[in-house]
């Protein structure tokens, strides 16, 4: 039996989610069921205060920053202007010798950190386990060298430091947490290390920053943070607003990112002279309301306090660890324990196709899970053990159909109880003895969610 002995008030926590009221209708049963989401991870709902403070900007304020002498750009360019200062709050960013970029997605957050480092001197480090926006820029602007992981899941340190002594590395990309095993590296360690041989550390913390305090430490600190990137819409805000925090000397010296609107302190029909950070890096209109909305979830975040949070989440994980052995041929990917860990569990059952297992627990029971490869295809190479794959890429680049390798993913998130897990659990039992109701063939799912998105319109 689980005990609900959390800091955490789950009942008050849910009612302050619509979305824990959402049912939808699933085959074989008369009644429809509740949404059961353990999708956290992609992607967050927002609660009722992140939704009403979004709404009253749209509603009463919505107008651009910093352009205009009215109520409603006045009021807009404050509301926007407190935003960098939330964020440093809750991070704990020193806002002398740091800026912090808003942008609209993890993904960019991340490129332009590549982005300003691309002209120092030495190679960036990245470790095989990073979601593919922590590896594919850096690809892309400088060279890289992958550092590799233990059989567990987790991050090789010993590699880690030989590839520190024996390259001249200018940056060392880590997640803060891994989005396929929730694997949570020491990143301030990692920092130390880094920063021991003259580099410096980016840490992508987009599954981090709603599920763990993060604490990126004074600059002056060996094992501060220079840079983190992180987005609202897995922090229980709004999609497109994003963040980079990194150091202002660095940012200030870069190229603009964009260079357009907003960037600029004067521009002549032969000179440009660009604005400081973060402006310098902010070309067009930014999404105002959604930067609005993800400093009103950080708020409503820190209200609860992420420490009742994280133990909330790891009870909770390590309940459903206990729970998935129950399952007959589960397999839980990695063996990384609990504490260790996000509410990030990612499992195959037996060999039925992950597909198959997402869907059957969407159309019997309600239960929002992801699947597929996470955008992280070299860590789920390794956690599958998937060896040489040259036939699969030939037949990927010649466009034929493959039964992509892959996992379904369970993540866990602030409104998630005990009984949600068991009733994942009570579902996966039924599709480890093949005994789902529906026929799953292309045309049932693709029929079904069509059914659906009409009765929407
Ligand atoms: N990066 C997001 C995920 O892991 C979308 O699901």
């Amino acid at each position: 039996m689980f005990a609900d002995q959390f800091m955490l008030d789950i009942k008050h926590i849910r009612e302050q989610f619509p979305i824990t009221q959402k049912t939808f209708n699933v085959y074989g049963n008369d009644t429809p069921k509740n949404l059961i989401y353990f999708d956290h991870g992609a992607s967050t709902h927002p609660p009722q205060p992140v939704l009403n403070k979004y709404i009253d900007f749209l509603k009463n304020y919505y107008a651009n920053v910093h352009r205009g002498k009215h109520f409603l750009s006045l009021i807009s360019s404050e509301l926007f202007d407190n935003v960098y200062n939330t964020i440093f709050d809750f991070i704990k960013g020193d806002k002398e010798l740091n800026s912090i970029i808003l942008t609209s997605n993890t993904t960019t957050a991340l490129d332009i950190a590549a982005s300003v480092m691309r002209d120092y001197e030495g190679v960036t480090l990245v470790s095989l386990m990073e979601h593919h926006s922590n590896d594919l820029p850096h690809r892309c602007r400088s060279e890289v060298i992958h550092y590799g992981l233990n059989p567990d899941g987790s991050i090789d340190m010993d590699d880690l430091l030989l590839k520190l002594q024996s390259n001249k590395v200018k940056l060392v990309a880590v997640t803060g947490a891994s989005n396929v095993t929730g694997f949570m590296p020491d990143i301030h360690m990692i920092a130390g290390m880094a920063h021991a041989h003259g580099a410096k550390i980016l840490v992508d913390g987009a599954q981090l920053l709603a599920h763990r305090k993060i604490d990126v430490k004074p600059n002056s600190d060996d094992d501060h943070i220079d840079f983190i990137a992180a987005a609202g819409h897995k922090a229980y805000a709004p999609f497109g607003s994003a963040f980079l925090f990194g150091p202002k000397d660095i940012f200030d010296e870069a190229e603009p990112y964009i260079p357009g609107g907003g960037t600029v302190v004067y521009v002549t029909e032969d000179d440009v002279y660009y604005s400081d950070s973060p402006d310098r890096h902010q070309g067009g209109t930014p999404n105002i309301g959604g930067a609005i909305a993800l400093a009103e979830s950080l708020k409503f975040l820190s209200n609860v306090g992420m420490e009742n949070i994280r133990e909330h989440e790891v009870e909770l994980t390590a309940y459903a660890l206990k729970r998935l052995k129950e399952v007959q041929d589960l397999k839980v990917l990695g063996n990384i324990k609990a504490e260790q860990r996000l509410g990030v569990v990612s499992f195959n059952v037996g060999d039925l196709d992950n597909n198959l297992v997402s869907m059957v627990l969407n159309y019997e029971s309600a239960i929002a899970t992801r699947n597929g490869c996470f955008c992280a295809h070299p860590y789920l190479h390794e956690l599958l053990e998937l060896g040489d794959i040259t036939e699969l890429k030939a037949k990927l680049i010649r466009g034929e159909e493959v039964d992509m390798p892959g996992a379904v993913r369970l993540t866990i998130g602030i409104f998630n109880t005990a009984e949600e897990i068991d009733a994942l659990i009570d579902a996966l039992k039924i599709i480890s003895l093949h005994q789902w109701k529906a026929d799953y063939n292309q045309f049932y799912a693709a029929q079904i969610c069509k059914e659906i998105a009409i009765n929407l319109l």
